[in-house]
């Protein structure tokens, strides 16, 4: 049999279509659509099949593609099943048309690219956009980035990234959503439901993949690629819920980390991957592996060559192969050496090609390359409302905002000036060209100030030259805003940084500006919290900037104004020094709590164990008061539901919006836990003066854990309720809950 088109046409009306023609646009077919895995399945040499489980890369220029003669052969051969880091319609049409019209199945490929905070319009990064603390928003930008990719050609994102991260050594700490499981669990489904939209066959959704599962936050010493050793606990309360949550989500794909935990690479980890994953979550679509990471299994030093690497991988679950060549290389050998089975491989090519089905893709292979503009107005206005969300205001001495009257202001970093950097690490098809400045939006904000401008050392450079002259402009200065931070490629993938504190010679020019008494206010560009206790202690105010997009200047400016109050909450906490690292606020309890006053306690002999600012923290212009904390029923049962309450007082002379986090500790339990659970958080607006109630329902399960054989259970006992605007305990509303058992 030649074709697989004549098998399914057996099954079909009689009326053939052209030969070349795809066997799934023919009428006929959609009555047949039950058969076409299969129909391919038994079609497809051996070749052909390993061919839909790999993922190769083209390159790319402005013009368009560069496809070496040997992709496009590969195409035509069947060879390959998708590609990756290839965007725009004219590109992705043509190699589709080469699969579709030149090669013998017709199958479409996937294209992948990492689309992780937006695509043409970028949004701040994900770590920023943590600290919204709002699904909905969170949504909202992955829906806007997924059409914006979609009509680019793309089909699948290498997004959502769900690794939680307590240690901002790791550059990826950007890529994510912070520190908290049950943040990342909601930022898991929002980023799913934006990407893939109602229906994943639409032109406008594309398949997410949650990534890096599982673990790479806790590398060792925050170095990337570094190898994980957690307690089995650990693993299951906090790095495997934002994969629970996006398996339940419906997430098309999931990417294995690169990592090793326990001994085990991700890549090979069959007891999370197949028997977790698979089996105990019930996941049916896509694994790909990282980038060249069945070929590093060997590296890892558990396979001992490329047959074996392939092998490990197919077997753990591994349905398709980025980059390393090993599936087309090896499989054959592998099958030839018993290492795998004729059922691993076909069940992989059915994941692959029921993913081309779910997204449409064997109905029309072009559907996502649409002619139409993008929203572009629309989606910046978005960039733009997400951005200024974003920021958060670490700490101000009355400076902010800055009044309307200022005469003159002088901008000086190195950041304030540094279109690219705004963009982040991950800027898929975004462009510099298209990111405001923050000078630039200082300048546009405030058209009748003269703003002075020297960004006085490079961002990571040693010259020191230009540190006078930058000093020199805050002699005439109402207030300085000093623009300090990293560059994007200092944090993301590869990007771990022993020292996150400022880099080159920033720390000498602040020292500079702050030295010559000038109120000072202080933005931190940043894909992670930095080192900059001293930098806090001194300048009148400090804003964690992120890297926030496109639209970061616009952004920032409306923050300094007043004329945007600002709303960011951190979603992990900031210490005040390296040492600390790692530093969450769930930690667990000790025999010995820190006790400044007694030595023999958990704490250190030179530093405070406290961080420099707790999980949650940002402030607004505004005082909100919290008061009245109360629950009921106050002896709960498994069936009942418990009701919180607590009333919000906005103290201010704005409107504002807060962000009430409600956390849980079980007093007594079989197994030690953590001192605080975050289980909800509310946002409320309210305007000057007024007081809202902020309510909270929680069922029995947030007081439920894993026992010591990992079974959930909720103990008799108990439970404090602890409600406040950050994790600082010391500022929290407590009130206390009795489990009483039963209820089942
Ligand atoms: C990264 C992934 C990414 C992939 C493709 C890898 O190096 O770890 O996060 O999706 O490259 O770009």
């Amino acid at each position: 049999m030649k074709y697989a088109a004549d098998l399914v046409i057996k099954t079909g009306p009689s009326m053939l279509p052209p030969r070349w023609w795809p066997l799934w646009k023919t009428s006929f077919y959609s009555n047949a659509t039950m058969n076409l895995i299969d129909s391919l399945l038994t079609a497809m040499t051996l070749e052909e099949k390993i061919g839909q489980l790999n993922m190769a890369a083209t390159g790319y220029a402005i013009t368009g593609p560069i496809l070496g003669d040997e992709v496009a052969e590969n195409i035509r051969a069947g060879r390959v099943g998708g590609l990756l880091n290839l965007w725009g319609r004219e590109a992705i049409a043509g190699l589709q048309k080469l699969a579709v019209k030149e090669s013998k199945l017709a199958i479409p490929l996937l294209f992948g690219l990492d689309v992780l905070h937006g695509h043409k319009t970028i949004f701040p990064i994900p770590l920023a956009e943590a600290g919204l603390f709002d699904p909905l928003l969170w949504e909202r930008t992955a829906r806007a980035a997924a059409i914006e990719a979609a009509g680019d050609g793309i089909t699948l994102t290498f997004a959502p990234m769900l690794d939680i991260a307590r240690d901002p050594r790791w550059g990826r700490i950007a890529e994510g959503p912070g520190e908290d499981p049950l943040v990342g669990a909601r930022f898991a489904e929002a980023k799913i439901r934006g990407f893939q939209g109602p229906d994943l066959a639409a032109g406008t959704s594309v398949a997410a993949t949650a990534k890096h599962f599982c673990a790479g936050g806790a590398a060792t010493a925050g170095r990337d690629y570094a190898a994980v050793d957690i307690s089995e606990r650990t693993l299951i309360e906090v790095y495997l819920p934002p994969f629970r949550a996006a398996v339940a989500a419906g997430c098309a794909a999931i990417m294995p980390a690169f990592n090793s935990v326990a001994g085990v690479p991700m890549t090979a980890h069959a007891a999370l991957l197949r028997d977790y994953l698979r089996r105990k979550l019930g996941f049916e679509g896509l694994i790909i592996s990282d980038y060249n990471a069945i070929t590093e299994l060997m590296q890892h030093g558990v396979a001992a060559d490329l047959t074996e690497a392939a092998a490990l991988s197919l077997k753990a679950g591994v349905d398709m192969d980025m980059m390393s060549g090993a599936y087309v290389r090896c499989l054959p050998d592998a099958l030839a050496r018993g290492l795998v089975a004729q059922e691993d491989v076909d069940a992989a090519v059915r994941r692959v090609l029921k993913l081309k089905q779910n997204l449409g893709l064997f109905d029309d292979p072009c559907r996502r390359v649409a002619p139409a503009e993008y929203l572009a107005e629309a989606q910046r206005e978005l960039a733009l409302d997400v951005a200024r969300r974003a920021i958060t205001l670490l700490s101000n001495r009355d400076i902010l905002p800055l009044p309307a009257n200022l005469r003159r202001i002088a901008v000086i970093g190195p950041l304030a000036d540094a279109r690219a950097e705004m963009l982040g690490p991950w800027s898929a098809a975004g462009s510099p060209d298209n990111c405001v400045t923050i000078l630039d939006g200082l300048k546009a904000a405030l058209p009748y100030c003269e703003i002075a401008f020297n960004a006085g050392v490079s961002i990571d450079g040693v010259d020191k030259g230009g540190i006078e002259p930058a000093r020199a402009l805050t002699a005439d200065a109402d207030v300085v805003v000093l623009c300090l931070g990293e560059a994007a490629g200092m944090s993301g993938e590869a990007a771990s940084r022993a020292a996150p504190g400022l880099p080159g010679r920033q720390r000498e020019l602040a020292e500079a500006v702050l030295a010559t008494g000038a109120p000072v206010v202080a933005l931190l560009s940043s894909g992670r919290p930095l080192m900059v206790t001293w930098l806090v202690e001194r300048a009148q105010a400090v804003l964690a900037t992120w890297f926030l997009g496109d639209m970061a200047g616009n952004a920032i400016a409306e923050v300094l104004t007043g004329r945007f109050n600002p709303t960011g909450r951190l979603p992990v906490t900031w210490p005040r020094e390296i040492g600390q690292i790692p530093i969450f606020y769930a930690a667990q309890s000790s025999g010995r709590p820190a006790d400044a006053g007694h030595r023999f306690t958990s704490r250190y002999l030179d530093v405070p164990v406290e961080p420099l600012f707790p999980f949650g923290h940002g402030l607004s212009f505004c005082k909100v008061k919290l008061e009245n904390l109360r629950a009921i029923p106050k002896e709960f049962n498994l069936k009942d539901q418990i009701e919180v309450e607590i009333d919000a007082v906005n103290e201010g002379q704005l409107t504002t919006e807060e962000t009430i986090f409600l956390f849980v500790h079980d007093l007594v339990a079989s197994v030690t836990r953590p001192l605080l659970e975050l289980k909800a958080w509310e946002k409320v607006a309210l305007a000057p003066g007024q007081t809202k109630t902020v309510g909270f329902k929680l069922a029995a399960e947030c007081f439920c854990f894993p026992d010591e054989n990992f079974k959930p259970v909720v103990e008799s006992g108990a439970f404090d309720i602890l409600v406040g605007l950050n994790a600082d305990q010391k500022s929290m509303f407590t009130t206390r809950l009795v489990f009483v058992g039963g209820g089942a």
